[in-house]
């Protein structure tokens, strides 16, 4: 059995746990044991929900409980995320999160910490939603030389765009839209400002370039600026209005922003639609790859957490299995000796 505690259950925290349920018996088959939510914490009660029973307001009770082996922050914000991931990995824990406003300002030093632990820090949902990005950066693409990420990285923003674009309706009635949706941050001048575009973009050029790129010296600009005239401006070029978030390898170093940006339609991005989000990588051998799918709300960015969670469980029950066998070692020489 391997324990789950989440820390949150808001949009993506509630989705993680939805998901584990829906898909529990494959879960089970496929880790090879059952994966269970066993502590929910919230500022909340939630009763006649699944998880009432589960509920606690005290993080010690998770952090104190040894059977606990993965840790799920879905609570978003740097305090007390941050005190409470480390005290999770500090105690043994694995922690996987979907926060990458804390990935981008803490995430060196809470892996290296997760490293000293023997456990893991991961974050697959920091980037792109539901899109396997990071997985794919720092498995698939291991053996590249990657040159260029870019990409729309924010999907309430994108939300935004489209619906000025195809409905003219107003700016704030599509950020309301979307936070309705469950698209936007809970300040959503993060969103609407390009700073989460720029997080995201320092957390995949780290990764894509194994250097770490601070989000604070990626230039950015939002999308307050633009309004319906712009969007009219763009129709009648046959272009739409993308915040695009890149960085590229070049002679002097890493060269990154994020800005809004006429897309074409002779390119990718210009199909890019809704809350979607796509990531461009191109790599010295690969060429050119494109990733593409759900870049925010409640079940495409839990499905990224569970990757995470299920990637622990399989390594900890690989682990226990692995103990075992080395328990019965001992007894095989008996074998030699009896030779
Ligand atoms: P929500 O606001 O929906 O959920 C956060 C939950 O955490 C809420 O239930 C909140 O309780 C609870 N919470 C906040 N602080 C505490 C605390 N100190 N102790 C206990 N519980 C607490 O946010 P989201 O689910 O949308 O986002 C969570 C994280 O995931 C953020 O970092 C966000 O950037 C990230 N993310 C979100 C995506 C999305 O599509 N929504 C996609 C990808 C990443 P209460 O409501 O009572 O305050
Ligand atoms: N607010 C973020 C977005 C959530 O709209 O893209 C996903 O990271």
């Amino acid at each position: 059995m391997v324990n789950v505690a989440v820390l949150g259950y808001g949009t993506v925290g509630a989705g993680v746990v939805n998901v584990l349920m829906t898909n529990a018996d494959m879960i089970t088959r496929k880790v090879g044991t059952e994966v269970r939510v066993k502590y929910v914490l919230d500022l909340r009660d939630f009763p006649g929900t699944p998880v009432e029973d589960i509920v606690t307001h005290d993080f010690n009770d998770i952090a104190n409980d040894a059977d606990v082996n993965v840790v799920v922050e879905t609570m978003g914000g740097l305090h007390p995320a941050y005190e409470f991931t480390k005290q999770a990995l500090e105690a043994g824990k694995n922690v996987c999160t979907s926060n990458k406003e804390l990935v981008a300002e803490f995430g060196v030093e809470l892996c290296e910490l997760a490293t000293k632990h023997s456990v893991n820090y991961m974050f697959e949902a920091s980037c792109g939603g539901g899109i396997p990005i990071i997985r794919a950066l720092n498995t698939s693409l291991m053996g590249e030389k990657i040159e260029m990420v870019s990409g729309i990285l924010n999907g309430t923003t994108n939300y935004i765009m489209t619906s000025m674009y195809e409905k003219s309706v107003d700016f704030a009635t599509c950020l309301k839209e979307a936070q309705d949706l469950g698209y936007a941050e809970l300040h959503p001048e993060a969103d609407i400002e390009g700073h989460d575009a720029q997080r995201k973009i320092a957390i995949l050029s780290s990764l894509a370039y194994g250097k770490h790129i601070s989000y604070k010296d990626v230039p950015c600009q939002g999308i307050t600026q633009i309004d319906t005239t712009d969007m009219a401006y763009a129709k009648k070029m046959g272009m739409k209005i993308k915040l695009l978030a890149t960085s590229k390898v070049t002679e002097d170093g890493v060269w990154a922003m994020v800005a809004p940006k006429l897309v074409g339609p002779d390119m990718i991005l210009y199909a890019v639609d809704d809350v979607l989000n796509a990531v461009y990588v191109e790599g010295n051998c690969l060429g050119p790859a494109m990733f593409y799918g759900s870049g925010a709300g409640s079940l495409p960015t839990a499905s990224a957490v569970v990757s995470d969670i299920l990637d622990c469980a399989q390594n900890l029950h690989t682990t226990v299995k692995k103990d075992i066998t080395d328990e019965l070692l001992p007894l095989l020489p008996l074998d030699d000796v009896k030779n």
